[in-house]
Order: C-alpha cells, then structure tokens, then sequence
C-alpha cells in the first residue's frame, strides 16, 4: 500500500479520560485495520527527536483519528497541542489483521482497545464482539463508542465496570458456554496477549495479536523495533505489528 509522511493540521482534539484523548487529523490513502501512524509535531522542532507510532483508531472519509495515552514526554506534549496545529504523520504502515466471515472476538486491555475500534468497524464477520478490560470504571473511556460498533463485555480488575475478570478468563467463560469465536484478534500488555493465546489454543481458536516495541523509523530502517518473543525474534514495524499466536509458543 502507498505510503506518505505529509505535514497536517489538528482538526479535532478531545480528552476522554485523564491521560487518554482523541485526535483527528485529515489524512490519506484509507489504512488497513490493525496499521499504524508515526506521528511527530509538524513545526520543524527536533525535541522529542523521534516520530511516536501509534495505531489506527478510525478512519472515514478521509479523516483519520488517534487514541493517545500520555505515558511520557511526547505524547504529553502531544496532549497539549491545540485544533489547527500542525502534526507530521507517516503512514499507513505495518500489515493488517486478518479478517473472517464467521465469528470473531475483538480483545483489549487498557490503551490496547484503541485498534480495535476500527477493526471491527471494517471486520466482514457475521459475528462480532469485544472483550475489553481496564483497570476499574473510573479508568474506563469510549465504553459506549465500542457498544455501537458490537456487543461488548466489560471486564475490570475491580469489578466496578463489568465482571472481576481477566480478559482471557471471559473468554474461556463463553468459549465453555457454547460461545466460541473462529478468531480472536488481540491488543494490550503481552502478558494479557500470552494468557488469551492459551485459551484460544485450549479450545482451537485462532488467534492474532498487535505487538508494541519501542520504534525509531516505523519502516524497517533502524532495526530499533525488535522483540525478542518466545516463538522468534522479530522486526515489529517490519513484520508486524500483526502476529499469529505461535509467536507466544517456545520455539523447540
Ligand atoms: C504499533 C504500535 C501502535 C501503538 N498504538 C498506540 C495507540 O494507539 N495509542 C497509544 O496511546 N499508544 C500506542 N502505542 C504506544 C506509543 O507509541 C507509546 O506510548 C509512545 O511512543 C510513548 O511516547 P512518549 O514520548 O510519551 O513516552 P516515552 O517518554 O518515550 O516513554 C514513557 C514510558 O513508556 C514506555 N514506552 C514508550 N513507548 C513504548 C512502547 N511502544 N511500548 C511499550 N512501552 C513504551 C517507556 O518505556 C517509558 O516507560 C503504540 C505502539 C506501537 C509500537
Ligand atoms: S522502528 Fe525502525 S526498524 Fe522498526
């Protein structure tokens, strides 16, 4: 797919939670569910130095929106941008999620619900729901954004928002209800992503997940994005951010 780095401008910006807010900027070509943007600030300043990767929220005509986490120095600064400024953006890049005709289960945990969104706007599947999960109620966002899209189960830690669960552990509860997805499509803590992977092979499920690693270009250049999983060692911007589950089996 064409790729493009061009300098645009903030047309929408909007806090949904204390550290979480939504940006839209106006960009093309449409992205692929499961890509991702690098995006730095579009005013020539070199500090931070490196663009910021970030997933595809939504796209529609022509508009692209972002779900940030201000987890440091640059999405803060990200954060206190205004409408109208500008931003550089880099994209689409990184492969896609696949896509399935019969059923599929869409789970996220904490910031990692932001590609999910629009992957299961664009999913073909006849069946389509979420499990997301935060920590509690109070640091839960967008909850009734996700409703609109699919049937969603709510999970938190402390039980204040859906059930006291884990992500994997409701999808093991409605796997043994009869409700078992063909796929499951994942995004969050590895760990979460490694727990759901054993559930899913424990009832023949497949599975794919949406890895982070710390990036410098986004397009296979500095090799700064490399993981070391279980099952190999891989480039995530390059081969990525999208993996079948046998990255979280041992390699024998
Ligand atoms: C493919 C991909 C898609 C992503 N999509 C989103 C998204 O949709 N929304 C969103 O809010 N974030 C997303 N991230 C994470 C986001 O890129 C980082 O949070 C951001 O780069 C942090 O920049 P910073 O300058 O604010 O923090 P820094 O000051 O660089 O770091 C602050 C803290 O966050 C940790 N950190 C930074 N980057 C990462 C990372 N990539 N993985 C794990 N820990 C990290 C650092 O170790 C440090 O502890 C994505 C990452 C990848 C690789
Ligand atoms: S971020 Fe540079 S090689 Fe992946």
């Amino acid at each position: 797919m064409q790729q493009r780095s061009i300098v645009t401008k903030i047309a929408d910006l909007m806090a949904v939670a204390n550290d979480c807010f939504l940006m839209a900027v106006p960009f093309e070509p449409e992205p692929l569910p499961g890509q991702f943007v690098m995006i730095s600030f579009g005013d020539g300043r070199t500090d931070p130095f490196l663009p910021r990767p970030i997933s595809i929220f939504d796209w529609d005509d022509g508009m692209l929106t972002l779900l940030i986490r201000v987890v440091g120095r640059g999405t803060l600064l990200m954060a206190r941008q205004a409408v109208g400024m500008p931003v550089r953006v880099t994209g689409p890049l990184g492969n896609s999620f696949p896509d399935e005709s019969g059923s599929v289960c869409f789970i996220g945990g904490g910031i990692g619900i932001a590609p999910l969104y629009y992957a299961a706007k664009r999913s073909t599947a006849q069946d389509k729901r979420f499990i997301l999960g935060f920590r509690s109620a109070e640091q839960s966002y967008l909850t009734d954004d996700y409703l609109k899209i699919a049937t969603a189960h709510f999970v938190s830690d402390d039980g204040s928002l859906g059930d006291k669960l884990f992500p994997h552990q409701k999808l093991d509860a409605l796997a043994k209800s009869g409700e078992k997805p063909d796929l499951v499509i994942t995004c969050g803590p590895e760990k979460m992503m490694a727990a759901v992977h054993e559930v899913a092979k424990k009832h023949g499920i497949r599975d794919h997940h949406s890895l982070e690693s710390r990036m410098g270009c986004g397009i296979g250049a500095c090799l700064g994005c490399r993981v070391q999983m279980p099952g190999a060692s891989v480039l995530v911007c390059k081969e990525g951010p999208i993996f079948d589950g046998s990255i979280f089996e041992e390699k024998k």
